[in-house]
């Protein structure tokens, strides 16, 4: 078991680099199975759940080289359709390899995914997209095969909601579709634009990413091409906000502010001094943060991924702030760690709602994470609390942070990972 340890209540201050998207790099590491041509990619982060997702092209029969942020692919040898189970169900963006794998092949065989434990989460709006593009599913308890038996044709597809996962999904199994596809409410993330974009580098038609309806003219083949995919946004965001939560200075270089409006409006109605220019975000904490209402919603609102880390920061600033999370059932469990820590928080579970009441001086505790998320939340919280902060589990923030310890190493922080050999606890 791994845990960050933190000797907290040190500001954050200098200038660091944002990694390439985590969200982005899944699904573009997707398009390499759709694309038997050799394609290389840039800015992939090396982190864990990019490290699973190489894993399985590996299984699958590609060949993957991977060269500090280089990463080239060939899948022309690739046999295998099926996705294992045991890698699908340490990572829920696997399901993406599936329209990947399906629109390659005309079938795939895959089990439920799994990833963060932040809410249902599940894959009806994929599967029946699929379907609309005249797919047989076959649904087993432990298995999902999913066949077409004659040419897939374009269809017109409705999303009930505007999933990301089920869009990026749709896309990658339509780009050799027989006519065009349509969808209808997709999801209008960055990470669709820059998918879309990366795509249309290979040759697809895609249309409209960004926007609630996308369009996607079927194309015979795609081929060999490279491609430098976005900044992450959400550890942009984690970073400015561990500047905000210890009353620090930081300038992110290699950002995309255009990515990160609604957080930066929320930051900046909170008291921060933000200023920014085509690649680079620079914020200046107050030396009083402001209490401020969040919802969650779909892009462009604020992202879900981020309520967690502004609920930690929040906890430092005066006055009581409502965050209300719209897009995941379960998202709130760091809150409980944050009122072991001090916090003076109220959760409204049936509403999905949490109160935060501010100022608080927040002090070292040892505390879990129990996703992704709500790990760097308790790590932001750990940086301005005083003394110790211990947070378990950090394998959950190492699936998406690219060396997070360093990086805030750099800034200030005195952060270090600690390997915990449990039998050696049990002995
Ligand atoms: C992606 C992101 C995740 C982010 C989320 C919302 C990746 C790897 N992950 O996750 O970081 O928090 O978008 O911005 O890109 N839903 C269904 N049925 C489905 C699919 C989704 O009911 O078939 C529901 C989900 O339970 C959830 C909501 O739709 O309540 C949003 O899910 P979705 O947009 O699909 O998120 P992911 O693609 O899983």
């Amino acid at each position: 078991m791994l845990s960050y340890i933190i000797e907290g209540n040190n500001k954050i201050e200098g200038t660091v680099k944002a990694s390439g998207s985590k969200n982005a790099a899944l699904p573009i590491i997707a398009t390499a199975i759709l694309n038997p041509e050799p394609v290389t990619f840039y800015n992939i982060p090396d982190i864990e759940d990019t490290r699973i997702t190489l894993q399985i092209l590996k299984i699958l029969g590609c060949k993957v080289k991977v060269d500090s942020g280089k990463i080239s692919i060939s899948s022309q040898n690739m046999h295998n359709k099926t996705i294992p189970k045991e890698l699908m169900h340490k990572l829920r963006s696997t399901v993406v390899l599936a329209g990947a794998i399906l629109g390659r092949f005309k079938e795939a065989t895959f089990s439920y995914p799994g990833g963060c434990n932040i809410g249902k989460r599940p894959i009806d709006l994929h599967l029946k997209a699929f379907k609309d593009l005249g797919v047989e599913i076959e649904e087993r308890e432990d298995y999902i095969h999913c066949k077409s038996k004659k040419e897939m044709i374009g269809a017109k597809i409705k999303l009930d909601f505007p999933s990301v996962g089920a869009t990026e999904n749709i896309i990658l199994a339509s780009v050799y579709c027989k006519g065009v596809t349509h969808i209808l409410n997709a999801a209008k993330e960055p990470e669709i634009q820059d998918l879309a974009k990366c795509l249309n580098r290979m040759g697809a038609k895609i249309y409209g990413a960004g926007t609630s309806r996308i369009t996607i003219c079927g194309v015979r083949k795609l081929k060999s091409s490279d491609y430098r995919i976005m900044t992450d946004r959400i550890e942009t965001g984690t970073l400015l906000c561990a500047a905000a939560i210890t009353n620090g200075n930081i300038k992110i270089e290699n950002a995309n502010p255009e990515n990160l409006m609604n957080v930066l409006f929320k930051l900046k109605e909170m008291g921060c001094d933000i200023s920014i220019t085509k690649n680079t975000i620079a914020l200046k904490s107050p030396r009083i943060l402001k209490s401020v209402d969040i919802e969650t919603s779909p892009y462009p609102g604020f992202p879900t991924d981020m309520q967690p880390i502004i609920g930690a920061v929040l906890t430092k600033a005066e006055g009581t702030s409502i965050i209300k999370e719209n897009i995941f059932e379960n998202r709130f469990k760091y809150a409980l760690d944050l009122i072991k820590m001090g916090a003076n928080i109220v959760l409204k579970e049936e509403e999905n709602i949490i109160k935060i009441t501010g100022k608080t001086d927040l002090k070292g505790e040892t505390v879990s994470s129990r996703d992704l998320r709500g790990g760097a939340a308790l790590v932001l919280a750990g940086l301005s609390a005083v003394g110790t902060t211990k947070v378990e589990n950090a394998e959950y923030i190492l699936r998406g942070y690219e060396n997070l310890e360093d990086k805030l190493k750099v800034l200030g922080a005195n952060i270090k990972l600690e390997k915990v050999d449990i039998n050696a606890k049990e002995s």
